[in-house]
């Protein structure tokens, strides 16, 4: 195994993917060359509502985007804000020069469409890689001109990071992303599919979820349902993201987070793992300071 910044020892056979350290990596690139390039990226991050876990997540994104040298705005919204309002705010961030990169909150209330407010801000400031523009441009190959969705890069990322360290090339594997959400499962599945791995999309109605997991050689867990994947379900030497972030009450009575993947049981089993949190969760916020960082390159 070759050295990796990112890889630690877990104490058992795993290897521990450190999302944290990798994300921090990254940040501090873009902070170095945001300061070198003398442009100012902008993002606007819109929260409707007052959701606690989302206001948590906004408020550590508009943090990193400071840190990395970013003009950071937040808009906050009452929950009660009309779809066409919303969609007011979202058209003159669109027609904002400073602003670069707009992502509005997900969920957002009910009585809101959310595919309306994501098709209505501009594919180049869409730095979440929701709009139709920039699926398509995923499902087409064409990243190059696309911005892509946070999450999917981020695992990307370390996946590509474990495989390297370990010396195992993606091409020809088999790869199991568990989910089909527009947010995480699709894009995954198409980043996956154009590193040449073959590539499996289970959800909630596959049959024998146990069995299509046993033949993965890389696995991404997205589907929000607390330690569902257990570790004798897992392959030998696989490589294993884990992008659940549940929070339940252990034993002792407190509450605690835990991914979609029994993580103790896995450490037996597998070559190399994401813990929750500190694992995918880091890269989605750096990812996102990327994907800014990108949008303001391209608009200049
Ligand atoms: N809610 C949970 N994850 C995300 C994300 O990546 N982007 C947005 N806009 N909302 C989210």
């Amino acid at each position: 195994m070759t050295h990796s910044p990112i890889l630690r020892p877990s104490g058992q056979h795993a290897l521990l993917i450190d999302g944290k350290a990798a994300a921090a990596l990254i940040t501090a690139d873009i902070g170095r060359d945001v300061a070198a390039s003398g442009l100012k990226p902008g993002l606007a991050v819109v929260l409707v509502g007052s959701d606690a876990a989302s206001q948590v997540y906004v408020k550590s994104k508009g943090k990193m985007a400071a840190a990395c040298g970013f003009h950071s705005v937040q808009i906050d919204l009452p929950a009660e804000t009309p779809e066409a309002a919303l969609i007011a705010h979202v058209a003159s961030l669109n027609d904002d020069p400073a602003i670069h990169g707009i992502l509005v909150q997900m969920p957002l209330p009910r009585h809101i469409d959310a595919a309306k407010v994501i098709a209505a801000i501009s594919p180049t400031k869409d730095v979440d890689g929701f709009h139709p523009l920039n699926v398509g441009l995923l499902a087409t190959g064409e990243t190059e001109k696309a911005l892509v969705a946070c999450t999917p890069a981020g695992a990307l990322h370390l996946i590509e990071a474990a495989s390297s360290a370990l010396g195992l090339k993606l091409q020809g594997m088999e790869a199991v992303v568990i989910g089909r959400s527009n947010i995480v499962g699709k894009p995954m599945a198409q980043l996956l599919l154009q590193r040449d791995m073959t590539v499996t999309v289970a959800h909630s109605r596959t049959r024998d979820l146990a069995d299509v997991v046993r033949r993965a050689d890389v696995v991404v867990a997205a589907v929000g349902r607390p330690e569902m994947v257990r570790g004798t379900w897992l392959k030998r030497g696989a490589i294993v993201v884990d992008v659940g972030i549940n929070r339940i009450e252990g034993d002792d009575g407190r509450s605690r987070l835990v991914g979609d993947v029994a993580f103790s049981e896995a450490l037996d089993h597998v070559a190399a793992i994401t813990p929750v949190p500190g694992g995918a969760g880091p890269m989605t916020i750096a990812m996102l300071m990327q994907n800014t960082f990108v949008a303001a390159k391209r608009a200049r």
